[in-house]
């Protein structure tokens, strides 16, 4: 039988893109365009991992439009960053890689202090805890109107970044985020067409897919990233995430990331490994935050100790109820759970920490195999450091 292994590090496709293996890099945001404009570092960042072998990096959280920002000095796409976005694309290709953007957008779940409309949007009016510190109290419900500017907003970030030299972008379904504030019942309380039953809850969502893909056309790669749980009473559970996956299919997503979690209400889950909290109140710079993040912090952030492969089970679901491609993505960092990924079905594996870790972690797979170490420990320090001025990296020796 051959090993699964090979069928990883040899090339694949992902709608006609040709990538020269099966591993791509999840968006993890870098911190390291400051002041919403993309520096040197992240060039360097993103240049390591496509020299490294990674077939497919992604530039994380590229907010549609400024209110898509979690907080105001985050990268959102226009045409003041055209130049610096080229210069990303082009470090990515002339080092063998491919580039995917991931594009977006907070919703309610915003520290953004310079927001052009009166209240950050959702599905729901509801208390915004996250914000709250900053002065951001509450959402506001999505009228028609702010519909259609945020759908055809993420249209044209994606026309931007594919004329930018993007290979492929990748929609944020997940994690809390305005589209999954919607899929999600807890902050979905709408009455109208958009609430309720599954389908009328992805409505929105597949508006925003059906405004990427116009702007894209149908040979360019679209992935979808999804929350198949939150781990939160009342929230987002498996089997209303195999009906999401069905929707998704149906509306043509080339291919769907299976991630779990919620940055807003259960971050760990998306994790697991020690708490990211201590590294986040060190560098927050404002102390009524801090001490709000000390008194809640320990409620929210919720620990689940870490396993290989921590999503398998519920992934696995989903592989049995769709056809199209999907990513493993979760705690993938041995030899042997990169073999279960491939053996088990999964098209494509997204790795976050172990690319952060070893950047080279294609080439030392194909190298080294049986003898290959990831190093990554999840003590989650790096996820601790997305206001560090330095941006994220692995401080582990
Ligand atoms: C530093 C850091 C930043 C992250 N930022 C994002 C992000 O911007 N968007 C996103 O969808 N996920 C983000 N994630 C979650 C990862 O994409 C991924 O889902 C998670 O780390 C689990 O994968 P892993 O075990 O391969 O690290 C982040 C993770 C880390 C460690």
């Amino acid at each position: 039988m051959s090993d699964p292994l090979d069928k990883l590090l040899s090339p694949a496709r992902l709608n006609g893109l040709p990538l020269r293996n099966r591993i791509l890099k999840a968006a993890t945001f870098e911190g390291m365009a400051p002041e919403g404009t993309p520096t040197p570092r992240l060039f360097e960042f993103h240049r390591s991992i496509a020299a490294g072998g990674t077939a497919l990096t992604t530039l994380a959280y590229c907010a549609p439009e400024p209110d898509g920002r979690l907080k105001d000095n985050y990268l959102y796409m226009h045409e003041g960053v055209r130049a610096g976005l080229s210069e990303l694309s082009e470090a990515v290709h002339a080092a063998g890689g491919r580039l995917s953007g991931q594009i977006a957008h907070c919703g309610g779940f915003s520290r953004n202090r310079s927001l052009q409309r009166k209240r950050p949007v959702s599905a729901s009016s509801y208390f915004n805890q996250l914000g709250a510190l900053s002065g951001v109290l509450f959402s506001g419900e999505m009228g028609p109107r702010e519909m259609d500017e945020v759908a055809s907003a993420f249209g044209d970030a994606a026309a931007f970044m594919k004329s930018v030299g993007f290979d492929a972008i990748e929609i944020h379904f997940g994690h809390g985020y305005l589209l999954s504030q919607f899929i999600n019942p807890k902050t979905n309380r709408r009455t109208d067409e958009y609430g309720g039953s599954v389908a009328n809850r992805m409505r929105f969502p597949l508006r925003v897919l059906d405004s990427v893909r116009d702007r894209v056309g149908s040979d360019f790669p679209i992935l979808g990233k999804i929350t198949m749980l939150d781990g939160i009473p009342g929230g987002i559970e498996l089997k209303d995430s195999i009906e999401v996956c069905r929707l998704l299919e149906d509306r043509g997503i080339d291919a769907i990331i299976l991630s779990g979690g919620s940055s807003s209400h259960n971050p760990m889950l998306m994790f697991h490994g020690q708490s990211i909290i201590t590294g986040l109140i060190e560098q927050e710079d404002n102390a009524l935050i801090r001490l709000g993040m000390k008194l809640v912090g320990p409620k929210l952030f919720r620990t689940y100790p870490y396993h290989e492969l921590y999503f398998l089970e519920e992934a696995r679901q989903i592989r049995q109820a769709v056809n199209c491609p999907l990513v493993y993505i979760g705690g993938c960092t041995t030899v042997e759970s990169f073999r279960t990924v491939m053996r088990e079905g999964f098209d494509f594996v997204q790795l976050g920490r172990p690319l952060i870790r070893d950047p080279a972690l294609a080439n030392h797979l194909q190298q080294q195999r049986e003898h290959y170490v990831n190093g990554c420990s999840h003590c989650n320090r790096c996820a601790g450091r997305i206001d560090h001025p330095q941006g994220v990296l692995c401080t582990e020796p």
